[in-house]
């Protein structure tokens, strides 16, 4: 279990190593959920950690747990995040998470063998299957089937746009399995993917609550037709009412923001039928998500959102229907667990404040059934979900000793209900 490199120098090249797999000519990686390079990742991360002595398991919807035991029946403090990716994604966005666990968790077992020491817990490096949920939808699938969010039968038969299973796809890379984990604590380090920690010259967010979020897959129905030589009046134009949803988006962001709570609408998929040149589209797939601070804010920018439909429907002459929708509410996270991150960040010397998650993560899941500590390091300019995604050594180093220090009071303890 001993390093043969200094701890810092050994993960900044597991970092270099990880970000080859999947690696993009823009930098990033593309490693969508259970695809055969995802399929890589996860062989990549159960070699560096059967290495060090910790056993590898993967759950019936496709988690993968690196486990060691320190104390038999103990349940496990877990530290985690996902290897998977937006297409053209970043490489640090769950990766560096993921890898930030396992090396806290390598530093603290070698420290607990120096020092003779049982800690209270076990300890356990998850990586969350399909967190991105870009070819499965909906994105953070594993933990929320591990928290029992969504039932796993309903996981797996979930497809991708070419019909595949997850199902399917999990076993064609081998990572389908039937073990269960019995855990105590939950804590994630990942980029802050926003400004804030970087505008505020802070190294470490303590993640105070999420933002809600509203996300729905609607369909528009049009009806296909001649783009030349159909008149105006006769057209049910797909295309016009899915593109009318889209701006209406925008303009209820722009009017429902307050001075304290914002409000955040995108649309991320738009997929047109039969998308040819000369043919009025005949249907639209796409995905609105609304999302806010703020819970009363957002129920009204979601109602308005629905009465703009309506009025879509109408001008456009289509018809719009509503599918499956992925819902999380704005929610704290555990306050002990922050006043334990504050200590540790002190205790450290890292300037240190707390922050909002926009987006969602795993741990937005595992706060709702075990205690959790949410952690961020500075993401530069706030690039997210893009090639140029990027994080200083520095800044990466400090969040593994920060997460290390974290992981080691609540092995020890200190972070119980
Ligand atoms: C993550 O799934 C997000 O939508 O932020
Ligand atoms: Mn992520
Ligand atoms: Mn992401």
């Amino acid at each position: 279990m001993a390093y043969e490199t200094p701890p810092d120098d050994a993960f900044l090249a597991d970092f270099r190593s990880l970000s080859t797999i999947g690696a993009t000519a823009g930098g990033g990686v593309d490693r969508q959920a259970a695809t055969p390079v995802d399929g890589q990742s996860r062989t990549w991360f159960r070699g560096l950690m059967e290495g060090h002595g910790f056993d590898v398991h993967y759950d019936e919807v496709g988690n993968q747990f690196a486990l060691l035991q320190l104390v038999p029946g103990a349940p496990y403090l877990v530290l985690g995040s996902h290897l998977d990716s937006q297409p053209l994604g970043g490489r640090f966005d769950g990766a560096y998470g993921v890898l930030a666990g396992a090396h806290a968790a390598l530093r603290l077992a070698g420290r607990l063998a120096a020092e003779g020491r049982t800690p209270a817990l076990n300890i356990a490096v998850a990586n969350w299957f399909n967190e991105e949920g870009c070819r499965f939808k909906p994105s953070m699938m594993g933990s929320s089937v591990f928290t029992g969010k969504l039932p796993a039968e309903q996981a797996l038969q979930t497809t991708d746009p070419h019909g595949v299973t997850v199902q399917q796809a999990l076993e064609d890379i081998g990572t389908h399995g039937d073990f269960t984990l019995d855990i105590a604590c939950y804590a994630e380090i990942h980029i802050e993917q926003g400004r804030s920690l970087e505008d505020a010259g802070l190294t470490i967010g303590l993640v105070e609550s999420t933002w809600g979020a509203n996300k729905y897959e609607f369909v528009v129905h049009g009806e296909q037709a001649h783009t030349g030589a159909t008149v105006i009046a006769d057209r049910h134009d797909a295309l016009l009412g899915a593109s009318s949803l889209v701006v209406a988006a925008r303009e209820i962001a722009e009017q429902h923001s307050t001075d304290d709570h914002m409000v955040i609408t995108s649309c991320g998929e738009f997929t047109v039928f039969p998308n040819s040149p000369v043919v009025v589209a005949s249907q639209v797939k796409l995905l609105v998500d609304v999302r806010s601070t703020d819970a009363d804010v957002l129920a009204a920018a979601d109602a308005e959102l629905h009465r703009r439909i309506a009025d879509i429907e109408q001008r456009a002459d289509v018809r719009i229907e509503r599918g499956a929708e992925h819902i999380w509410d704005a929610k704290a996270y555990d306050q002990a667990g922050m006043e334990l991150a504050a200590a540790s960040a002190d205790e450290l010397g890292l300037s240190h404040g707390t922050v909002r998650t926009l987006a969602g993560h795993d741990s937005t899941n595992l706060k709702d059934i075990v205690p959790t500590i949410m952690l961020f390091v500075p993401s530069v300019e706030g690039i997210s979900h893009n090639e140029r995604e990027l994080t200083s050594d520095e800044d990466m180093l400090d969040g593994v000793r920060m997460l290390t220090e974290v992981a080691g009071r609540v092995l020890a303890g200190e972070f119980v209900r």
